[in-house]
């Protein structure tokens, strides 16, 4: 069995173009070039012993954990949203950004004992932060355009993730606080690296690698 195709879980979205330049300056393949401009959902890279698959960015760790992908690349908000049993052997520096609790600006501080309703798509991650701090947040889960929930009345705030802080400015909100640092990061099933050990081992390395260029490359 030892020449059947790796499969890698990517992205779609955000994180392809990012991951697929790792990959290109790892291994010389890039999943972006070969999974665009077709409806396929899977390509082979036979030359690098790799199969890609095109999966959204919510239920890549999904796959991994279940093994349909030996591999992954998941968002630390996704991981820490839904945690689940994977490896997460390397930061790849990739897709920063930050989740975030933000208010509409010039708000009025909320009266003690009024628990603040809270719209986001994290709603663990949201329930976890607000308990942490002991304030009895309602949770409201949205699916996306978290950003307009307050200027509706829906939530007081908000907990999202934000990059540019572009969407937050032009929906009059700001940062209150910062409840995740984010980047992208490699998963990895647990059983797929006891019997894949070897190439799991040289694939980590040379993303490791990859990673460290780009980062000296920006520096
Ligand atoms: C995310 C997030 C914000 C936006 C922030 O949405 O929910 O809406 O990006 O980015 P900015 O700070 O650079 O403006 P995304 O594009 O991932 O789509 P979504 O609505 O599906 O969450």
């Amino acid at each position: 069995m030892t020449n059947e195709l790796i499969t890698v879980a990517v992205p779609k979205g955000r994180l392809l173009e990012e991951s697929s330049l790792l990959f290109e300056r790892a291994l010389g393949v890039s999943p972006k070039k070969l999974l665009e401009g077709t409806r396929k959902l899977a390509a082979d890279a036979p030359e690098a012993g790799l199969r890609f698959i095109s999966i959204r960015a919510a239920d890549v760790a999904s796959y991994v954990e279940h093994g349909a992908a030996a591999v992954g690349i998941a968002g630390l908000d996704v991981l820490r949203e839904d945690p689940v049993d994977l490896y997460e052997p390397l930061d790849l520096g990739i897709g920063r950004c930050r989740v975030i609790v933000a208010r509409p600006k010039g708000a009025k501080p909320l009266p003690r004992g009024v628990a603040p309703r809270v719209a986001t798509k994290y709603v663990s991650l949201a329930a976890r932060h607000f308990a942490k701090k002991g304030i009895p947040a309602e949770i409201i889960p949205l699916h996306g355009s978290i950003e307009v929930a307050p200027s509706l009345a829906l939530s007081d705030a908000i907990v999202d993730i934000t990059e540019t802080g572009a969407t937050l400015e032009a929906n009059g909100l700001v940062i209150e606080e910062e409840v995740l640092d984010v980047s992208a990061r490699l998963v990895v099933n647990k059983v797929a690296l006891k019997l894949h050990a070897e190439r799991l081992r040289r694939l980590i390395g040379a993303l490791r690698e990859a990673v460290a260029a780009s980062a000296r490359d920006q520096r």
